[in-house]
């Protein structure tokens, strides 16, 4: 006899139904698995064993085979233990046959028979609902699989013994609850930074579009700083944002005690990350954290410090939204929509833009082009807002606090979003949720520059040789200025500001 126990494996951010078929027959005592498999795949036998006599139920000594099917299709990861195990207990009757008819299962078995928590548990617990299955999860997971749907039917055991008793009907397990994550530390406020009132305000301008911005100037300008505050002015996710967003987390095993949180991600990893952590992939596939930045902010701190190769694998998904993969026999896509967050040094030793600093090594100019030229011109292009820290003074700091803090500022950039929303909505474009993320083709119309801005934005383009990207990106970044002022047209003040900001996005692409 054969026994069937649905599971699921993980492409992208997607879970695909595996069957895991459990055989028990007479012939050599062993027991194998099969179906294309990854080593932690294989392993799970020694894990399964170990927990079924833990739990009191030795295994027959007779020849068990398992196959996870489609045998085309890879499976990598340790939650196949728990579909594993769970069908070896049907087949020797421990369980009821019938008990798992309809069911997904997935999780992760200690040696001791108590079952521990694995990543995935959301997307898993969506497609068992699609199909109108219950899920069967580790208890730790419980939360996460609860957010999947008001009435789908999750056990979340702490162990197998318990699950066992859940299905003789001696102790019956409650639905576990979904959570959310309760209101983390306050957020740090822009009203700490004193002066930069330029750079300060093309960080509202980039929360409110969700533009790139690059900000560049001397070290202890404060960039860094400025940069932390970019989350406590963003608003909050929507709740389908909210969604795509957890799933990404799940996968990635992120998701702390499965509890959910509608805080935009803010990721900001070191300089010294590799491809595969940034964009993703790895001998395991996880997202990158291009993908857990998705729908917030990827904050890529002393820019230039980053292998070259690894920043010019960010502009495919900085243009598409996504990044893909591709692994040994096939591709896996993840969702990377992201606002790309920067912050430099003019120079390697880093006051070359200093008022009488002569570099000691070489003209300051030349120290200048040689560590910017580590930063390509494709990559420069990408980026809407380039913005000048410049060196704040003794007098700037002691200035009393400025009127305006976090709350302000957010306000405007949640009434500019509102805007946009409403705008795409109209436009037939639900998923387009900034003006940065909408298509080059749409914007025009979105734009609806007067006839003066038009007039700038046609000479402004010839003289600064913008690409059509370039062109694009600044009727999107002039669409927002409009949208803080609550403007319907874009006018050419909105113009000549975006365009501001571009000059030098220009200028240093050209010395790359
Ligand atoms: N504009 C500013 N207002 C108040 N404090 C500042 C400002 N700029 C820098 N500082 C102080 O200097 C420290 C270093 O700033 P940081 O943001 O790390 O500089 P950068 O990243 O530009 O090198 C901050 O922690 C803060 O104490
Ligand atoms: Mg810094």
């Amino acid at each position: 006899m054969v026994v069937r126990v649905a599971t699921v494996a993980f492409e992208g951010i997607e879970a695909r139904p595996v069957d895991v078929q459990v055989q028990i027959a007479n012939g050599n005592v062993v027991f194998t698995v099969v179906g294309l498999g990854d080593k932690a795949v294989a392993e799970s036998r020694e894990r399964v064993r170990a927990a079924l006599n833990a739990s009191g139920l030795a295994l027959p000594a007779k020849r068990i085979t398992v196959n996870l099917a489609p045998a085309d299709l890879p499976k990598e990861g340790s939650h196949y233990d728990l579909p594993i195990a769970l069908g070896v207990m049907a087949a020797i009757g421990a369980i009821p046959p019938d008990a798992l008819l309809n069911y997904t299962v997935l999780g992760e078995l200690a040696l001791d028979g108590t079952i521990t928590a694995v990543a995935g548990v959301l997307p898993a617990a969506m497609a068992a609902n699609s199909r109108g299955h219950g899920l069967i999860c580790p208890h730790d997971s419980g939360a996460e699989a609860a957010w999947a749907g008001q009435d789908i039917d999750v056990l979340a055991p702490i162990s197998l013994i318990q699950l066992v008793n859940h299905f003789k009907g001696t102790q019956v397990m409650a639905r576990p609850r979904p959570a959310m994550r309760g209101e983390p530390a306050a957020l740090l406020d822009l009203r700490d930074v004193k002066g930069q009132e330029s750079a300060k305000r093309a960080l509202e301008i980039a929360a409110a579009g969700g533009h790139n911005l690059l900000l560049n100037g001397p070290p202890g300008a404060g960039k860094s700083m400025l940069a932390a505050r970019l989350p406590s002015i963003l608003p909050p996710l929507s709740p389908r944002e909210l969604l795509e967003v957890s799933l990404i987390h799940s996968v990635a095993g992120d998701l702390a005690g499965g509890a959910l949180t509608d805080r935009r991600p803010f990721r900001a990893p070191h300089h010294s990350a590799s491809m595969a952590a940034l964009v993703g992939g790895g001998t395991r596939a996880r997202p990158g954290e291009i993908s857990l930045a998705h729908h917030g902010v990827l904050f890529l701190d002393e820019l230039p410090e980053f292998q070259p190769q690894v920043l010019d694998s960010l502009r495919q998904p900085l243009e598409t939204g996504e990044v893909s993969i591709a692994r040994a026999n096939h591709r896996i896509v993840y969702p990377a929509r992201f606002q790309l967050v920067a912050a430099m040094n003019p120079c390697r030793c880093g006051h070359a833009t200093a008022p009488g600093f002569a570099c000691n090594r070489q003209p300051n100019a030349r120290c200048i082009a040689q560590y910017q030229a580590r930063l390509s011109g494709p990559l420069l292009d990408r980026i809407d807002l380039h913005v000048e820290a410049p060196a704040v003074t003794a007098a700037d700091l002691m200035l009393p606090p400025p009127a305006e803090g976090s709350k302000e500022v957010g306000a405007r950039v949640a009434a500019a979003r509102e805007i946009q929303l409403r705008r795409y909505a109209g436009l037939g474009l639900p998923g387009v949720l900034s003006n940065a993320a909408a298509p080059s083709a749409v914007i025009e119309a979105a734009a609806q520059p007067d006839s003066s801005g038009l007039a700038l934005v046609r000479e402004a383009s010839d003289r600064l040789h913008l690409s059509a990207r370039g062109f694009h990106r600044v009727l999107k970044l002039a669409r927002t200025i409009a949208d803080l002022d609550g403007a319907e047209k874009v006018g050419s003040l909105h113009i000549a500001e975006a365009l501001s900001y571009r000059v030098d996005v220009t200028r240093q692409a050209r010395a790359a």
